[in-house]
């Protein structure tokens, strides 16, 4: 045990529905955005698809046993909408509760605590068909739908997240069209971004309503450092402006209450912004018990020139950047630089910026390499280590860190990207579905248990 990990520290994997769950069509799930976008050709690498993913829907025992066999005391996951909510909202698929409920009971029974996530980017497609994120009626329908939930597992979990992510279900998804539902559009875009978190404000209202003792609610947000690639003021406000995108877009609003007037003023040509109404802000900055930050990397941003396409076309990420200029550092199989730098900066920044903010867990961090056939993922192993020992440093100088999760348990379905890119700790045989645990799997477990000591 030591001051930075200190007792009570929280220490997990992560998953997410989509992801590993499959089982697709049964017990009465509806589509989400992401069985849509799976389906168009093109959309994801070798046409892959959610479809059985994991198989985690019939696997959860055999799973909630490797996570006992690693010895970790939390466990994130999340919650797929379109199994409690065929269409959204409406008629509630009790098997779909039924799912959860016994998953989290095997997790308490090995005194593993559940970190459920509402929201990990699968709006169900009836909701999309009315506009999806765009519309403002979607962030009630998330509040209802959090609420539904909340009631129905209220007396097992404790640990409650909205969302995961927002830009990525928001500036990814309904702007630059890598993801579900594959839209490329600037207004649409910063629309839906504001409707999310005004759907977690109406959320963390909902169940607080109607909280018991001891529930905590929070919010899982993606942080990525922009750097500029030198100090030209040109490149040093090109990084500024892509931070606003990525990260002050949300956390301002949430911890800040408000947005500042960089992010209204530097997408040129979309200048309406009545989407955001005055009364909204006190909604999305009601108070938090925790925030989570996902961490993988850091952004290197360059100045370049805007490109002035139509404006009805303009995606909402064109604002003069440049991102891939990144500097001679090793990368993971994703290509992702490897700077566990970035996971300390993150934290300190965001802690910096934010008086007053809540504790922070990191609720994501962890890469892929490229498959060496074997189970031996040293490259993995030296990856964690480091980036633990970023976050320890970010603890010691006072940030006040109560957990860490890896992301994740399993080779899963990797969005864009399908099966090719493996994340597990443990590995997944598609085709027999059998799960094999890698070397990083026995490490992270002696490392817990001399965490612990
Ligand atoms: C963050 C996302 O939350 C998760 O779904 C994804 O698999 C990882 N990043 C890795 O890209």
């Amino acid at each position: 045990m030591t001051i930075a990990f200190p007792p009570g520290f929280r220490w997990g994997v992560a998953t997410s529905a989509y992801q590993i769950e499959g089982a697709a069509r049964q017990d009465g799930r509806g589509a989400s955005i992401w069985d849509t976008f799976s389906a168009v050709p093109g959309a994801i690498a070798s046409g892959d698809t959610g479809e059985v993913a994991a198989d985690h829907y019939h696997r959860w025992a055999a799973d909630v046993e490797l996570l006992a066999g690693l010895g970790v005391d939390a466990y994130r996951f999340s919650v797929s909408w379109s199994r409690i909510l065929p269409d959204g909202r409406g008629r509630i698929e009790q098997r779909g509760i039924d799912f959860y409920r016994r998953l989290v009971e095997a997790l308490l029974a090995k005194g593993i605590e559940p970190f459920v996530t509402l929201y990990h980017w699968d709006l169900p497609q009836a909701l999309e068909d009315e506009g999806g994120w765009r519309n403002r009626e979607t962030a009630g329908c998330f509040a209802e739908y959090a609420a539904i939930v909340h009631d129905a597992l209220g007396d097992v979990v404790s640990k409650w997240t909205t969302l995961n992510e927002p830009y990525c279900s928001s500036i990814v998804g309904y702007g630059e069209g890598r993801h579900a539902p594959g839209a490329r559009e600037g207004h649409g875009a910063l629309a839906a971004a504001h409707h999310l978190l005004l759907g977690h404000g109406m959320a963390v209202q909902a169940m607080r309503a109607d909280a018991r003792p001891g529930q905590e609610f929070g919010i899982v947000l993606n942080q990525s450092p922009a750097v500029p690639v030198t100090q030209d003021p040109a490149d040093v406000a090109a990084a500024d402006r892509q931070d606003c995108l990525l990260r002050r877009q949300f956390s301002d609003p949430l911890f800040g209450s408000a947005y500042s007037d960089e992010l209204t003023s530097m997408f040129g040509a979309i200048t309406d912004f009545s989407f955001r109404r005055d009364e909204d802000l006190a909604i999305i900055g009601e108070p938090l018990d925790y925030v989570g930050i996902n961490y993988y990397y850091r952004l290197h941003v360059a100045d370049a020139p805007h490109r002035e396409p139509d404006p009805a076309k303009r995606t909402a990420h064109d604002i003069g950047v440049d991102t891939t200029r990144l500097p001679d550092v090793p990368r993971t199989g994703m290509g992702w630089p490897v700077e566990p730098a970035g996971l300390t900066t993150a934290l300190t920044d965001l802690t910096a910026r934010y008086p007053g903010l809540p504790p922070i867990y990191i609720t994501e961090n962890g890469c892929v390499y490229p498959d060496s056939g074997t189970f031996e993922d040293h490259d993995r192993i030296a990856y964690l280590q480091d980036h633990l020992a970023a976050a320890e440093a970010a603890a010691t100088a006072g940030v006040p860190l109560r957990g860490y999760f890896c992301w994740s348990l399993l080779d899963n379905f990797e969005w864009a990207h399908g099966y090719k890119h493996r994340f597990g700790l443990v590995h997944v045989d598609y085709p027999t579905q059998r799960r094999t645990p890698r070397a990083s799997y026995h490490w992270y477990r002696s490392f817990l248990s001399t965490a612990r000591e």
